[in-house]
């Protein structure tokens, strides 16, 4: 039977990201995945970094996001420098589109919100919007500019840090996902494998909203999946600098001169289609936006699963299970919160203290909860 100090299920993004954090401070860390690493929600995702909350009730993320923002720069130099890959860093900042008439009051509102967690943003007429990106459409009344956010591509930086983790040492297996947890006498000594079990000190779950199939795992990490429907424009006459927002909707120009279109957020079990309704939805929004879109090609759709969690916050630490530790639940956040994610795991791993407070993400206040419901 194999051991290693740290054994990490789940390759995406975050699984991928605290293994290679964990091997940086030297400890022997192997990752197990189901499939191929990497193909699931960091995938399909966006790629942005955007710390702006989209409501009040997520001001809750303001802190570790802040953090995380801090910490990209050089988790991406480390990632690029280690991996030998670019991963499509630009920092062209954001526009918040306000189509629909927002007032004053709520434009207000939302300034404070920004600026009372230290971000930049100004408020822009439609005109003055415009000037920064002319494919906007005519009808926007007024925005909200973000100058210091920005994107990088997701499926690059993905596959670049599982090769930064390899290369320092981290043992990944593909196909060979955790069944279940191998649990003795409150203490967490490794995983169960399709085959076989594996021992560790430590045991990360970051397996998205597959964390939760992993036998002894629900309790912790009740995860569902948020399928999110995206497509890849092509558009010769659009050059857009920005990612822009409206509500959901997001359009995300890349350096290969795609634009990232997305996206829909459903709850449909584990099921991956790509429908009509999705599409349609995206592309009306699309165009309403940046009407020239209309004569873009559609180089690909595809759809992805986020892990949700029962009150949409990330769900991260230790458990009651001594050596057991959770980093899913990322939702919507995923490529941002991944820098401070590995951050605190490795900090945790190494030091049992965290430089950022996780606490109203612990994965105890599931099993709290539970125990006051007389479950
Ligand atoms: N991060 C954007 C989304 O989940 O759609």
């Amino acid at each position: 039977m194999k051991s290693y100090d740290a054994v990490v299920a789940g390759g995406g993004l975050i699984g991928a990201s605290i293994a290679l954090e964990l091997a940086s401070e030297g400890l022997r860390v192997a990752v197990f995945d189901v499939q191929e690493p990497g193909r699931e929600a960091s995938w399909a995702s966006a790629g942005m970094i955007s710390p702006a909350p989209e409501n009040s009730a997520m001001a809750s993320l303001l802190p570790i996001s802040m953090a995380s923002v801090r910490l990209y720069p050089a988790f991406i130099q480390r990632v690029e420098e280690t991996s030998g890959k670019s991963v499509g860093y630009r920092k062209d900042g954001a526009l918040d589109l306000l189509l629909d008439g927002t007032g004053q009051s709520e434009i207000d509102e939302i300034l404070a919100l920004h600026r009372g967690a230290g971000l930049r943003a100004e408020a822009l007429s439609g005109p003055e919007a415009r000037e920064l990106e002319p494919a906007l459409t005519a009808e926007l009344r007024a925005a909200i500019h973000r100058p210091d956010e920005a994107s990088l591509d997701n499926r690059l930086l993905t596959h670049a840090t599982l090769e930064a983790a390899r290369r320092k040492g981290v043992e990944i297996f593909p196909g060979n996902g955790a069944k279940a947890l191998w649990a003795a006498t409150g203490t967490c000594k490794g995983l169960h494998l399709q085959n076989s079990r594996v021992e560790a000190k430590w045991t990360v779950i970051a397996a998205g909203c597959f964390s939760a199939r992993i036998e002894g795992v629900a309790g912790y990490a009740p995860v569902t999946p948020a399928k999110g429907q995206m497509m890849a424009l092509r558009c010769e006459a659009v050059n857009l600098k920005k990612d822009l927002w409206s509500g959901h909707m997001y359009l995300v120009p890349r350096n290969d001169g795609r634009i990232i279109a997305g996206a829909t957020v459903e709850y449909e079990g584990f099921d991956r289609n790509v429908t009509v309704a999705g599409m349609k939805k995206i592309l009306t929004g699309a165009i309403s936006l940046v009407p020239a879109l209309e004569s873009a090609r559609i180089e690909e759709t595809w759809a992805g699963l986020r892990p949700d969690s029962p009150d949409h916050l990330p769900i991260l630490g230790p458990t009651n299970m001594e050596g057991l530790l959770i980093a899913t639940g990322h939702f919507r956040s995923g490529i941002l919160l991944t820098p401070v994610t590995a951050r605190l795991v490795g900090e945790w791993i190494t030091t049992q203290k965290v430089s950022e407070d996780w606490a109203p993400f612990s994965p105890m206040r599931f099993q709290t909860a539970r125990h006051s419901r007389g479950a």
